[in-house]
């Protein structure tokens, strides 16, 4: 009887228990992966009292919820100048407020892409941008400037940066598709000097430590807000690209109360006006901003380019370079043309690449993601890392067991690219100025 009794009792608690749907669902959903990737190369040195740059890696596991999209409201091939500017508006929204923590915005939170911390500098993860030559800013600039920048993504984009990386020993290029909606915001930031570059004046500034002071002793430096990039995947954009590239210059002549209403736009980019390359003539898929006075350097024949780009290329042309690869001879592509192009390889460069599709056929396409790429080649070129049979195919990389061959050509051929579009060497201390 007691016996009987007990079965019972232990069988309506085992019904009790299995239909609770909070049980259930806890014990059979996989945990949602937790990100812990570095965010800077360098801890702040003792007594540091200043900003902490930390990576904004709560990536979203499920595709977040839409919202009003602002520049939806306005056609970037009629309405350029307000297309753009509610861009500005939604990147900035929230954001000042935070110095651009991305997590610790209250109107909506932004993300960084992993794995760039061994450029980024620790106060604001800002990494090394193409170098501005002389007269390249401004007439009157005759020597050479740093450039730094930090980019940020929203929901859309951060759910797709930990879609790639939510195992963090394996990255999964295949998964780099982003959807429509998906902003990434860049802030670039110079040490240019207000004497050689006017137009800097009244200017936002951000300390950053470009010296490395933990190993140089050298204090962190004062760098101004040079340029604002944004890039938008908009499926408007689809029979181009799929993705508007746009970008801002500071110009402290500009009106306005504060540095931020100050930028002015220099254009916008949906495709690459691939039947312009060599004939050169009127573009038709960008747009350049009559209204702007500053003058720039634009990119090839006219398209779009920002003031610290290379001016032989194009935001949309070097970002359709946004590729890996597993077989050699290169698991990269260069993001500018070779010097002393011919015309085919200029039409190749400047061709207008599809959203997902890669550059070169037996690549897998990045979508236009840049950072994406520099962080799964800094990964890779890290130690002890190898390229993997992912689950998309031959395209994966991880730490898998020792393959010293595979190894060395991973560590030989795979460097991050740096803004010029050509490979950066290992990030390596720099050089004391005085040795
Ligand atoms: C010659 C190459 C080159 C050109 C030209 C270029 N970029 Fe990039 N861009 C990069 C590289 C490399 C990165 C990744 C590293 C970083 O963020 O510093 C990047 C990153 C970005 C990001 C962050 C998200 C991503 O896609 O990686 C944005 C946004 C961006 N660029 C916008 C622009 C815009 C807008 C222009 C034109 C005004 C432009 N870029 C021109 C090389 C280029």
């Amino acid at each position: 009887m007691f016996k009987r009794m007990l079965v019972l009792f232990l069988f309506s608690f085992a019904v009790l228990i299995f239909s609770m749907p909070g049980i259930e669902t806890v014990a059979r959903k996989p945990p949602p992966p937790v990100f812990n990737f570095p965010s800077a190369r360098d801890n702040p040195p003792a007594g540091w009292a200043g900003p902490v740059f930390q990576l904004s890696q709560d990536y979203p596991t499920t595709a977040p919820a839409s919202e009003t999209l602002p520049w939806k409201a306005f056609d970037f091939k009629t309405q350029p100048i307000q297309y753009i500017n509610a861009l500005l508006a939604y990147g900035l929204e929230g954001n000042i407020e935070v110095d651009f923590q991305g997590q610790k915005n209250a109107v909506r939170k932004w993300y960084h892409a992993p794995w760039m911390h061994p450029g980024r500098e620790f106060i604001h993860g800002m990494t090394h941008e193409r170098t501005s030559r002389p007269r390249e800013l401004a007439p009157t600039q005759t020597r050479s400037f740093q450039n730094w920048a930090v980019g940020l993504y929203n929901a859309p984009g951060g759910f797709v940066l930990g879609k790639v990386w939510a195992n963090p020993n394996a990255p999964d290029p295949a998964l780099a598709r982003f959807p429509d909606g998906t902003v990434a915001f860049k802030l670039l930031f110079t040490q240019a000097s207000v004497s050689q570059v006017p137009y800097l004046k009244n200017d936002f500034e951000w300390l950053s430590d470009i010296n490395q002071v933990s190993k140089t002793g050298k204090a962190p430096e004062k760098l101004r807000l040079l340029q604002i990039d944004v890039a938008v995947r908009d499926t408007r954009a689809d029979t181009t690209t799929g993705w508007v590239f746009g970008t801002f210059i500071y110009d402290g002549d500009a009106p306005g109360a504060t540095p931020f209403q100050r930028l002015i736009p220099i254009g916008l980019m949906w495709g690459n006006d691939p039947s312009k390359v060599i004939s050169g003539g009127t573009l038709t898929q960008n747009f350049i901003n009559p209204d702007q006075h500053i003058p720039q350097h634009l990119g090839f024949k006219g398209r779009l380019n920002g003031p610290v780009d290379n001016p032989v290329s194009s935001c949309l042309s070097c970002h359709s370079t946004a590729a890996l690869s597993l077989n050699p001879p290169r698991p990269t592509i260069n993001g500018i043309p070779p010097a002393n192009p011919t015309n085919a390889q200029l039409r190749s460069y400047f061709r207008n690449i599809k959203s997902g599709t890669p550059f070169t056929p037996g690549y897998t396409s990045l979508d236009y993601s840049l950072q994406l790429q520099v962080g799964i080649a800094n990964f890779v070129s890290s130690g002890a890392l190898v390229p993997l049979v992912g689950p998309h195919g031959p395209t994966g990389f991880g730490i898998a067991a020792p393959h010293n061959a595979m190894r060395r050509r991973a560590m030989n051929i795979i460097v991050p690219m740096e803004r010029d579009g050509t490979p950066a060497g290992p990030v390596v201390p720099r050089r004391r100025r005085n040795r």
